[in-house]
C-alpha cells in the first residue's frame, strides 16, 4: 500500500527549515504533498499563486514530493487527496502547544487521519518565516536560511518603492 502524506502549511515563505522537514518525510512516505493553504485569516506577504510557485521550485529535484494550494479544512485535503498522515515540523516546546491542540483538533474532525511530527534540525530549531521577512525587510543577508530563489523574491517584494512592500493578501 502507498503511503502518501500531506506537509501543510502557510510557507510565507518556504525556508531551509521546511525543506529539511520535506525531504525527511519524503523519505519516509512513498508520496508527500506540500500543501500550501490560502490562509485567509492570515495576511501574507506573498499571494496564494506565490507562495506555491516557491514551494514548487526549491522541491522540484525531490521526485516523490509534490505542491498543491487548497483552501479548505486541511483534514477535507487531506481525505481527497488520499493522505493517511499530516506532517508537521517541530521546532521547540513553543511549537508544541499549538501542534497539539492542531492534531487534537483536526483528529476529532477526522480520526481516520493521523498526525506525525518530525523534529527540527538542530541547525533550524530557531527559523521561522516572519523571521526571514523581518530580516529581509531590513536588507539583512537571509542566504542562510531560504534557497535563493526564494531570496531573490523576497528582495524583489522589499525593492518595491525602496521601501517595504507591505503585505498583499
Ligand atoms: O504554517 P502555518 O501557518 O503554521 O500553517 C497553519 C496551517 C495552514 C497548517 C493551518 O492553519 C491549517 O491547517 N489551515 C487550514 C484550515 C484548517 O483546517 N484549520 C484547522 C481547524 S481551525
Amino acid at each position: 500500500m502507498q503511503m502518501r502524506a500531506i506537509i501543510p502549511g502557510t510557507f510565507d515563505p518556504i525556508t531551509f527549515g521546511h525543506l529539511d522537514i520535506i525531504k525527511r518525510a519524503a523519505g519516509l512516505f512513498d508520496e508527500v504533498i506540500v500543501g500550501v493553504a490560502l490562509s485567509a485569516p492570515k495576511r501574507t506577504l506573498f499571494t496564494h499563486e506565490e507562495r506555491i510557485g516557491l514551494a514548487r521550485s526549491v522541491t522540484d529535484g525531490i521526485p516523490n514530493v509534490k505542491v498543491e494550494g487548497f483552501s479548505t479544512l486541511l483534514v477535507d485535503f487531506a481525505s481527497d487527496k488520499g493522505c493517511k498522515a499530516i506532517v508537521k515540523g517541530l521546532r521547540a516546546i513553543t511549537d508544541f502547544e499549538y501542534e497539539f491542540q492542531m492534531s487534537a483538533l483536526n483528529s476529532s474532525i477526522n480520526p481516520a487521519i493521523d498526525t506525525a511530527f518530525i523534529m527540527s534540525s538542530p541547525e533550524y530549531m530557531f527559523l521561522s518565516s516572519s523571521a526571514v521577512r523581518e530580516l529581509a525587510s531590513f536588507g539583512a543577508d537571509v542566504s542562510k536560511f531560504v534557497p535563493e530563489t526564494v531570496g531573490n523574491a523576497l528582495a524583489k517584494k522589499f525593492e518595491m518603492d525602496g521601501k517595504p512592500a507591505g503585505r498583499t493578501e
